[in-house]
């Protein structure tokens, strides 16, 4: 049974605002501590939100580690001995230069600032009320707790500002365990904290939030070939994930905005309501991290390449994106409202394989309810199913077309006849009669990757 309304208008997000209601109203995400007024650059995930975030997580790791004999996996503790932010540059390099309004009191990062003003000097008038902007003063950006007992310059920690260093420091720990070869990887994900001078933009940059990381250690003869592999796989990957090719670029780091530890590095940005953006950033470290371990720890970590009869400290290729901006790129490329028929549908168009809820059931009426409860059950052995008989077919659809749920299946009475159920897709809203014992399949099949 074909659906024939038609999708007469397709408007985009143009800013964020609704997208963050949708996320409330729905379950994706909360703000942190919401009932105290919430905490500014701290974010909750809602039971969707959680799902997505997982799932998002899943494809990653299935790409970047699970697929791949030359990448391994780790999870390492947040807190670490303090000498290894030392010795990583980060408590001597890790601040961003902040400016204040004497006037109207707001605070800027001046790089953020250069770049809205189009200007390459010192910014000194206050964009928002023209007061005078005071001198440049370094805004420190790791958090810092204490571990122990006593709370005194000695017992000084950081809540790490990158997963990355726990991956160097364990290098070769890693590879001896493993006796993985040069090339290889290693990957993890984690909560990273950073005390950031403007956290907005909703999740996009938040002060406690969980990056995806994959060090790969390399010889530095093949640095650049596998910069530029790392470059496409990642590219590859934005665009399996469902997102929108055309907001997707490439954008080189110039000398000046180069992190301290960077050769070069090129990021992917998206194209969000607010501007194109980074997602990602990849990074040629070369040995600058395992130089710094080295000289600073006493501990050897060259490693010897057989293949080469060579000693050395491998260069290393970071490939390190942003779990929640992922998520957040994911909802805004997904987000829709459309005109069908006079009447605004809202619609997140996820793509299936990492949809938080795959299938809703609905019985047609209260009557069908016990057989459509079991065939609800049978499908959430496989999927993630929501059972729905509250409200008209109608109000359940758009329910289900906001939650971003490809696909709805609905038992009336033909189908204790025929045997057949009517599956409706989210994205064309047409609807097709599948038989129940191959519908599991059937499914299996428009969810897949
Ligand atoms: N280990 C290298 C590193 O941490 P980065 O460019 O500072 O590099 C990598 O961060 C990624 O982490 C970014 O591309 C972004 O996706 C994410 N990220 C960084 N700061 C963030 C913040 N304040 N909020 C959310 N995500 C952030």
């Amino acid at each position: 049974m074909a659906n024939d309304q038609q999708v007469a208008e397709n408007l985009e997000l143009d800013s964020l605002d609704d997208l963050v209601s949708l996320c409330k109203r729905r379950g994706y995400i909360f703000q942190s501590s919401e009932i105290y007024g919430g905490l500014n650059g701290f974010w909750d995930y809602g039971p969707l939100g959680v799902e997505l975030k997982n799932n998002v997580f899943n494809f990653w790791w299935d790409s970047v580690v699970r697929r791949r004999e030359d990448v391994v996996g780790y999870d390492a503790s947040i807190i670490m001995q303090p000498k290894v932010w030392e010795a990583s540059g980060h408590v001597g390099n890790f601040y961003d230069m902040m400016v204040d309004c004497s006037k109207c009191k707001r605070r800027y990062r001046v790089d953020h600032l250069r770049h809205e003003l189009g200007i390459d000097e010192v910014p000194t008038k206050c964009p928002n009320c023209n007061g005078g902007l005071n001198a440049p003063r370094e805004f420190g950006l790791m958090f810092e707790t204490y571990v122990g007992s006593t709370k005194d310059s000695q017992s000084v920690a950081y809540l790490r500002p990158e997963t990355a260093q726990a991956i160097f420091v364990n290098f070769r720990n890693v590879q001896m365990s493993t006796r993985m070869k040069v090339p290889f990887g290693i990957a993890q994900r984690g909560k990273a904290f950073r005390n950031e001078v403007t956290p907005r933009n909703f999740t996009f940059r938040s002060r406690e939030f969980e990056q995806m990381e994959m060090e790969f250690f390399v010889h530095e003869s093949e640095e650049k070939q596998w910069f530029d592999y790392w470059c496409e796989a990642r590219m590859e990957w934005y665009r399996d994930l469902g997102i929108c090719n055309e907001k997707l670029r490439f954008r080189e780091h110039d000398a000046d905005e180069l992190a301290h530890y960077a050769r070069y590095t090129t990021d992917v940005e998206y194209q969000f309501p607010f501007g194109y953006q980074e997602l990602e950033g990849i990074a040629n470290r070369g040995n600058f991290d395992l130089r710094m371990h080295n000289d600073h720890s006493g501990k050897d970590q060259t490693y010897f390449d057989e293949a080469r009869q060579e000693k050395y400290l491998p260069s290393v290729i970071e490939i390190s994106a942003g779990l929640d901006r992922t998520v957040l790129t994911v909802l805004a490329d997904a987000f829709a409202v459309e005109d069908v028929d006079g009447e605004e549908r809202t619609v997140l168009r996820l793509a299936p394989h990492i949809a938080p809820r795959q299938v809703a059931v609905f019985p047609l009426s209260k009557k069908l309810s016990e057989q459509t409860r079991k065939l609800a059950d049978d499908l959430q052995r496989r999927f993630n199913v929501l059972y729905d008989e509250q409200g008209s077919i109608g109000k359940r659809y758009r329910r289900e077309d906001e939650v971003g749920t490809p696909f709805c299946v609905t038992f009336d009475f033909d189908s204790l006849d025929d045997g057949q159920a009517t599956v409706r897709d989210r994205d064309t809203m047409q609807q097709v009669r599948v038989a129940l014992d191959v519908l599991d399949e059937y499914l299996a099949d428009k969810l897949s990757p």
